[in-house]
C-alpha cells in the first residue's frame, strides 16, 4: 500500500468517530442537492443534469449522502471506499432509508470493476482530492462508457496556496506556498493526511490526455446568506465571498 492511503484511512476512520457518522442522518435527509461548505445548490449551478437511469460510480464515496441524493433521482449508484467506518455508516444509511446502492471497499486509484461500465464516474471532496490526479482520473476514464461524464469538486488552487502550516491550517488573504509543483501535500496536526491538488493548467492537459472534453469549471463563492461551515472551517465565508473557494470540473470522456 502506498503510504498515503494508510495515513488517509486512518484520517478517515478518526473523522467517522468525529462528525461524520453522526452527521450523516441529515445529510442523507436532505432534498437538495448542493455542492461544498457553502451550498449552492445544483439546480442553481446546472452541473449534473438529468440522473434517471444512470449507472454511477462515486469514487470516495463517504457516508455516502451524494451517492443517496444521485439515487433518489433515479441514478443506479455505486460507492467505492477506502475507509470500513465509513462505508459502516453508509451501509446502516441505505438500510435506515431504504436508499439503494452498491458499497465496496477499495482504493479509487485501483478499482475492481470492469471497463466502461458507467455513464457517470462522481466525486465529491473523495478521489477528487484524497487520491493522486495521475491514477485516480485514468481510472475514471476507463470505468466511464465513451460519452460518460466525469463530475468532480475540490479545493481551488487559490484556496491551496493560501493554506498555512499553522496548525489550524486556516486559509489567509496571503499567499502561503507555491503554485509551481503543487502536488502532493502532507498535512500534520487538525488537518493531518495528505491530499492532492493541481494548478488548473495541468489539470486540463491530464484530462485532455486521458481522454476527456473539459465541459465547465464552476469556480465557487459563498452564496447569500452562507455561513461558515460547522465542520470545514478552516476557509471562513468571508475568505468565500472574496475569492473562490471550491471548483467543480466537468468532463466527457472523448467517444
Ligand atoms: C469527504 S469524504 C467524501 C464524502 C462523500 N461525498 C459523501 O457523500 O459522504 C472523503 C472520503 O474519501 C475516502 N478516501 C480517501 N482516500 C481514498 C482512496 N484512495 N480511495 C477511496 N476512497 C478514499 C475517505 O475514506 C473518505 O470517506
Amino acid at each position: 500500500m502506498t503510504d498515503y492511503l494508510e495515513r488517509n484511512r486512518e484520517a478517515w476512520t478518526k473523522a467517522n468517530e468525529e462528525y461524520t457518522d453522526a452527521r450523516a442522518g441529515e445529510a442523507w435527509a436532505a432534498e437538495e442537492i448542493t455542492w461544498g461548505m457553502f451550498g449552492p445548490s445544483d439546480s442553481e449551478l446546472g452541473v449534473l443534469g438529468d440522473l434517471a437511469g444512470k449507472d454511477v460510480i462515486e469514487l470516495g464515496c463517504g457516508t455516502a449522502y451524494f451517492g443517496a441524493w444521485l439515487a433518489k433521482r433515479g441514478a443506479r449508484v455505486t460507492g467505492i471506499d477506502l475507509t470500513p467506518a465509513q462505508l459502516e455508516t453508509a451501509r446502516r444509511m441505505s438500510a435506515e432509508t431504504g436508499i439503494e446502492m452498491e458499497l465496496i471497499e477499495a482504493n479509487a486509484e485501483d478499482v475492481p470493476l470492469p471497463d466502461e461500465s458507467f455513464d457517470l464516474a462522481l466525486s465529491e471532496y473523495g478521489a477528487s482530492i484524497w487520491c493522486d490526479p495521475y491514477k485516480w482520473i485514468p481510472e475514471a476514464a476507463r470505468l466511464l462508457r465513451p460519452g460518460g461524464e466525469l463530475v468532480f469538486l475540490c479545493n481551488s488552487p487559490l484556496a491551496v496556496i493560501c493554506s498555512p502550516d499553522t496548525p489550524d491550517g486556516k486559509v489567509g488573504e496571503r499567499r502561503a506556498r507555491p503554485l509551481v509543483g503543487m502536488h502532493r501535500m502532507d498535512w500534520e496536526g487538525e488537518d493531518e493526511g495528505t491530499d492532492f491538488h493541481l494548478p488548473h493548467g495541468e489539470m486540463l492537459r491530464l484530462l485532455r490526455d486521458t481522454g476527456f472534453d473539459v465541459e465547465g469549471l464552476w469556480e465557487i463563492q459563498a452564496t447569500e446568506g452562507a455561513e461558515t461551515h460547522r465542520y470545514y472551517d478552516f476557509i471562513s465565508v468571508e475568505w468565500a465571498r472574496q475569492w473562490p473557494a471550491e471548483e467543480i470540473w466537468k468532463a466527457r470522456k472523448r467517444a
